[in-house]
């Protein structure tokens, strides 16, 4: 449990850790290339940890140096893991982990702690059984754990009607070791670290724009060659930082090496469509993916705002701390087509309704979302995080800028993607 009191103000730079999506796909992409390669600035936090542990307990030879990481790559040949693996609370590993795993011949069982047991699987199990991969788990292979006897792949035409970025890579990994094309269709192009960094592996893929959306296509049995990848700040991370530099009165923040692309920094887009002062400045490509230094500074009274299905994807991570932007804008902001924060780490639809309302929010549920009609001021109150590391830091800044004390239990679960969250927000707060 922690107690968090208002701030005055938030000034400085910061430069906060690296992209979660990012670090899980090198560190992934890494082991199943032929060659030696080399992981800049990768995220160590729970979740990539679990990765790293996976491909570790399958063969791969991991050396940390500093905060990167050398990879021996196992070109698809991995060994047979001796033990059940454990992908703790993480859905990119999990999901990822069991398109890799349908390459392989061996058995294998992978796992997650009490939430990621809740989450859905099939969406991921149903395509690669369809691939020609042996899988089966609880709730006939909806739920974790999940026993894979992999190998002699076909490849599939799939259409990812959830957009769902963790579906699409595990398709695209098994892909690469099938017979014949895997083609995946999406009406709205979920987050495209894969596609960049395979082509960065020196993958040949082919991607276009087709009348049912964003065709991503690529020919079996290739193989990815080692390189060298640089993983950017996390957005996701950046998130919550922004969001209180813009929210308290003299305020001013520069987050350092920012990833911007564009199906990730929807949420800083939509706060500049509610009037925020933001801007991206030194805007450059590493590792085929957009980085910026993004400034924010106070913004006064913030405009009320629609999201729109269509809008969800590229700021799916960032819905909690935008609820919390949208609770001191001006007028009614609306949150529509993302039931998908039902099945996240958390209900993240529930969880962001009961404390918001707890902390004097004027809020309504929706199956897909969320009314909010902004107020003056919110007083603190009792959070439950639900072990959500995004419900546990969205509602540290609401604490930081209510009234009165706030109490965030089971606040360690920021560990999950940001370790040194509560060190980073003393760093930058003046009292
Ligand atoms: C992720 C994809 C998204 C996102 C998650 C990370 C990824 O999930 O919410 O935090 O790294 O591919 P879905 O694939 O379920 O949309």
């Amino acid at each position: 449990m922690i107690s968090i009191r208002k701030v005055k103000s938030v000034k400085g730079e910061l430069r906060v850790p690296s992209d979660k999506s990012i670090s899980h796909r090198a560190v992934i992409f890494s082991a199943l290339a032929e060659g030696e390669s080399y992981v800049r600035e990768w995220l160590s936090s729970e979740d990539t940890l679990a990765t790293l542990n996976i491909l570790q307990s399958m063969g791969v030879e991991i050396y940390k140096e500093g905060s990167n990481l050398r990879i021996i790559g196992k070109n698809y040949n991995f060994i047979e893991p001796k033990n059940v693996l454990d992908a703790k609370n993480s859905g990119t590993t999990a999901r990822l982990m069991l398109g890799v795993l349908s390459t392989q011949p061996f058995f294998s069982v992978i796992t997650g702690d009490e939430s990621l047991r809740r989450r859905p699987m099939l969406r991921v199990v149903e395509p690669l059984r369809q691939m020609g991969a042996f899988l089966d788990g609880r709730e006939s292979g909806n739920k974790l754990p999940i026993c894979v006897r992999g190998g002699n792949l076909t490849g599939i035409y799939f259409f990812n009607k959830k957009a769902s970025a963790q579906v699409k890579s595990a398709l695209l990994l098994a892909g690469l070791r099938a017979k014949g094309d895997t083609e995946i269709v999406e009406p709205i192009l979920s987050r495209d670290h894969t596609e960049r960094m395979l082509k960065a592996f020196g993958v040949d893929m082919l991607q276009m724009e087709g009348k049912d959306g964003h065709i991503v296509k690529l020919k079996g049995h290739q193989k990815l060659q080692a390189t060298e990848i640089y993983c950017p700040a996390d957005p996701s991370s950046a998130s919550f930082f922004a969001a209180l530099a813009l929210l308290k009165e003299g305020s001013e923040l520069l987050l350092k090496d920012v990833l911007v692309n564009p199906t990730r920094d929807g949420f800083f887009r939509k706060l500049i469509e509610m009037g925020a002062h933001i801007k991206y400045e030194n805007l450059r490509e590493i590792s085929n993916e957009p980085i910026a230094d993004i400034y924010v500074k106070y913004s006064g009274k913030l405009r009320a705002v629609e999201v729109l299905p269509e809008d969800v994807p590229s700021m799916i991570d960032e819905l909690p701390i935008l609820a919390i932007v949208m609770t001191f804008a001006d007028g009614i902001s609306r949150v529509r087509g993302a039931q998908e924060l039902r099945v996240k780490e958390s209900d993240r639809i529930r969880a962001i309704v009961e404390n918001l309302r707890a902390m004097g929010a004027k809020i309504e549920e929706y199956e897909d979302g969320f009314e909010i009609e902004g107020v003056e001021s919110l007083h603190g109150s009792y959070i439950k995080t639900y072990g959500d590391h995004r419900i546990a830091m969205a509602f540290s800044i609401a604490g930081l800028l209510a009234e009165g004390e706030t109490l965030i239990d089971n606040e360690e679960c920021v560990a999950v993607s940001y370790p040194s969250f509560y060190e980073d927000l003393k760093k930058v707060c003046i009292q």
